[in-house]
């Protein structure tokens, strides 16, 4: 097994082995839906390079690395539990152009401009105010300039449901950086961070919000 790295992030080894099983019945199903969504933006054949943030058992990554394969891409996928990351390697294991690592998101190991894209699903709600800034920043850093950085986690609600399932999600896990993303500290992390800017292209179940940052030709 890969060994941890330090993070005050909320990782999640103590559930690797029935993540997978849990993840679709948090989402009410709508794993799919998002995973297409992410799935859009690799799409663009100029993306070569691509950066899956807090990765977890690496299912999207997976998919990203089966269609990169086509174009002669590549796929790095990080994570700071290494149990997750363990699972994602043994998923990945006939792929060449998919790797992963066990880093903590708010300090990555690649190169300035490493990367054509870089995505993020449901990691934000596991990382405090300040480490999401420092995550984001690290996603501009590694990001080529005209990049783009796709987040989806939990959001502001904008309906009753929505009110619902995020302030359950919350009282369930006691998870304070839940919280945090309900009251918009989110957005106020990418307004702070390098980014300086998003734009939301998507929201699902009320809560959930599909997030574009770029990086501009700096
Ligand atoms: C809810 S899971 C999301 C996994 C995957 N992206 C998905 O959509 O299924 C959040 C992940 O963030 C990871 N994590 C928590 N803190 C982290 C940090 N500081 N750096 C990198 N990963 C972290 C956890 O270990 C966990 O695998």
């Amino acid at each position: 097994m890969k060994t941890s790295v330090l993070t005050r992030g909320r990782t999640l080894d103590h559930v690797a082995g029935v993540y997978d099983l849990l993840s679709p019945l948090m989402l009410f199903g709508q794993e799919e839906r998002i995973s297409l969504q992410c799935m859009e933006f690799m799409k663009d054949p100029g993306v070569l390079s691509v950066l899956d943030i807090g990765c977890g058992t690496g299912t999207l990554t997976v998919e990203i690395g089966r269609l990169l394969a086509e174009r002669g891409g590549r796929v790095s996928g990080i994570d700071a539990a290494p149990k997750m990351i363990d699972i994602a390697v043994r998923k990945a294991s006939k792929l060449a152009n998919v790797y992963f690592d066990v880093v903590p998101a708010e300090s990555l190991p690649f190169l300035e401009d490493s990367f054509d894209c870089a995505v993020s699903t449901f990691f934000f709600h596991h990382v405090d105010r300040e480490l999401k800034v420092r995550a984001l920043d690290e996603a501009f850093r590694v990001l080529r300039p005209g990049g783009t950085l796709v987040v989806i986690d939990v959001d502001t609600p904008t309906n009753v449901f929505g009110q619902l399932c995020a302030w359950a999600g919350y009282f369930l896990f006691q998870q304070e950086e839940i919280r945090e993303n309900i009251e918009g500290k989110l957005r106020a992390a990418m307004r702070e961070s390098r980014f300086g800017s998003f734009e939301i292209i998507r929201r699902y179940q009320g809560y959930i919000s599909v997030f574009m940052l770029k990086k501009g030709n700096v």
